[in-house]
């Protein structure tokens, strides 16, 4: 089978390199020749731990072009994984998609073939391709020309993992061409595939379950799971909140709770906030898609509070123990929306820079891996970079944890701590474990503020 992937951002991308792992032939297109001519020689556009890898490996099955007229005509299966980024209306902004869809349809050559939404598309989509598909495939007949929908679950950080070893396989469509995706999915499906030694079958996995079903069904499945797990995670959010008013531990809390095999510990972890490409983005559009049939979601919509409070609050903690900002030194460690990826995509530190510069904090921040890619995408915020975490602390008056990298989590905090001019540490992802030996005022979430604690006294 050939395959021609659309859109090479992180799904894209992931796809055709696990695809091309898997055997087949595959071309990703991408409309900016500057990522393909990357992608070319052999460097990826973005991080994602163990792609590079994959890449080597699978580079024999793998061509990358610009082109629709060259790829489209030669692919049996066509996935489309272009951006759906939020309007501000909250709604997805379908430019990229109907741009690829008609530019799919106007190359389609007339044999059998299929064309799979992997992209996270509204509720009703595929509909709507039909008529872009219908209106502009030179040769457009239903048999042969089909939508499935196969919503990508994958998140990023650990993409191949997700990808190689799914927990399952959602696809929608008419039977024929569903069928047509089994047989694609086989070694996934029946895992008979050699796992690359940099990512292991995890131990206790034995396969997928595939759900097969309609096309509406699997675009709602896909928002459905995202705007559970932002609800679950603003549910955790909101507890903490009660946990610091009451005197509790969020931690012992959601542990507690999550013992409860209905619930689950997953996903229930406190601190910013979600962030990323899909929660914010999922959760406004499902609203907005209740919004155009007068049907309200009132749950949902509480939830995307929960979430914006959750950033405010971090910044209310270190006004209340710097009390005026302005002319303080502020590092924030962790630029992207969650560790081992360089996507900045709504991350929370964002918000924290905005927020702080506004108040007239001089803002220093390191990322691991993000640093580059904030340079090109936060021009228009006020902030300078550090070249480490303890660059970031030396001389800081406040440090604000916003992305629980594990080089945060190795950082020697008593050495870093020391070095501070005022030594206010507010852990907005709960990372840090081992109490430290010298005084400094810390703040978690969903932990008993009570009178400030120092790590020292946390620790008796
Ligand atoms: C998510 C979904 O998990 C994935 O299935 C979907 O395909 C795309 O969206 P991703 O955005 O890559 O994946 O990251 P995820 O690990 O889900 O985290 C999303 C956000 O929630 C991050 O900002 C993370 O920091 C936050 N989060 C996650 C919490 O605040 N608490 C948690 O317990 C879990």
């Amino acid at each position: 089978m050939n395959i021609t992937i659309v859109g090479t951002g992180y799904v894209g991308l992931g796809t055709a390199i696990m695809l091309a792992y898997l055997g087949y032939r595959v071309t990703g297109l991408d409309t900016d020749l500057q990522k393909i001519e990357r992608l070319r020689a052999g460097d990826l556009p973005i991080y994602e731990p163990g792609l590079d890898e994959l890449l080597r490996q699978a580079q024999g099955n793998l061509t990358w072009t610009t082109s629709y007229e060259e790829s489209i005509p030669k692919a049996d299966i066509i996935f489309i994984c272009v951006g759906t980024p939020a309007l501000p209306s909250g709604q997805p902004n379908l430019t990229y998609l109907e741009s690829a869809a008609r530019s799919v349809a106007r190359n389609l050559d007339g044999k059998t073939q299929i064309i799979v939404n992997k992209s996270t598309v509204p509720i009703g989509t595929a509909d709507w391709m039909t008529r872009i598909l219908e209106e502009h495939a030179v040769h457009y007949h239903t048999n042969r020309y089909d939508i499935v929908s196969n919503p990508e679950f994958l998140r990023e950080g650990t993409a191949l993992s997700d990808s190689l070893y799914p927990d399952r396989i959602v696809l929608g469509g008419r039977p024929w061409a569903v069928a047509r995706l089994h047989e694609l999915y086989a070694p996934l499906i029946e895992q008979s595939f050699t796992p690359p030694p940099h990512v292991p079958r995890p131990s206790g996995y034995t396969r997928p379950a595939v759900v097969n079903t309609t096309l509406t069904s699997a675009e709602m499945i896909k928002y459905a799971a995202n705007a559970f797990l932002a609800l679950k995670i603003s549910y955790a959010n909101e507890m903490a909140g009660l946990c610091e008013c009451v005197g509790a531990d969020i931690e012992e809390v959601t542990g507690g709770i999550g013992l409860d095999a209905r619930i689950g510990t997953r996903f229930l972890a406190a601190g910013a906030g979600w962030g990323g490409s899909c929660f914010g983005k999922d959760t406004s559009a499902l609203v907005s898609t209740g919004e155009e049939y007068g049907y309200d979601m009132p749950i949902l919509r509480a939830a995307i509070d929960v979430n914006r409070r959750q950033r405010t609050l971090v910044i209310e903690k270190l006004q209340r123990h710097l009390r005026l900002l302005k002319g303080k030194r502020v590092a924030v460690l962790g630029m992207a929306f969650k560790p081992n990826t360089d996507d900045l995509r709504d991350a929370p530190a964002h918000d924290f820079i905005a927020r702080l510069a506004s108040l007239g904090a001089s803002v220093v921040a390191y990322d691991p891996v993000a640093m580059p890619r904030a340079r090109q995408e936060w021009g228009h915020l006020q902030y300078s970079e550090a070249r480490s975490a303890s660059a970031a602390l030396a001389g800081a008056d406040a440090v604000i944890i916003a992305t629980e990298w594990d080089e945060f989590r190795l950082l020697d905090w008593d050495a870093a701590v020391l070095t501070m001019r005022t030594r206010v540490v507010i852990d907005a992802r709960n990372l840090l474990r081992m109490p430290l030996s010298v005084a400094a005022t810390v703040e978690q979430i969903g932990k008993d503020a009570g009178p400030a604690p120092t790590m020292a006294q946390a620790s008796a």
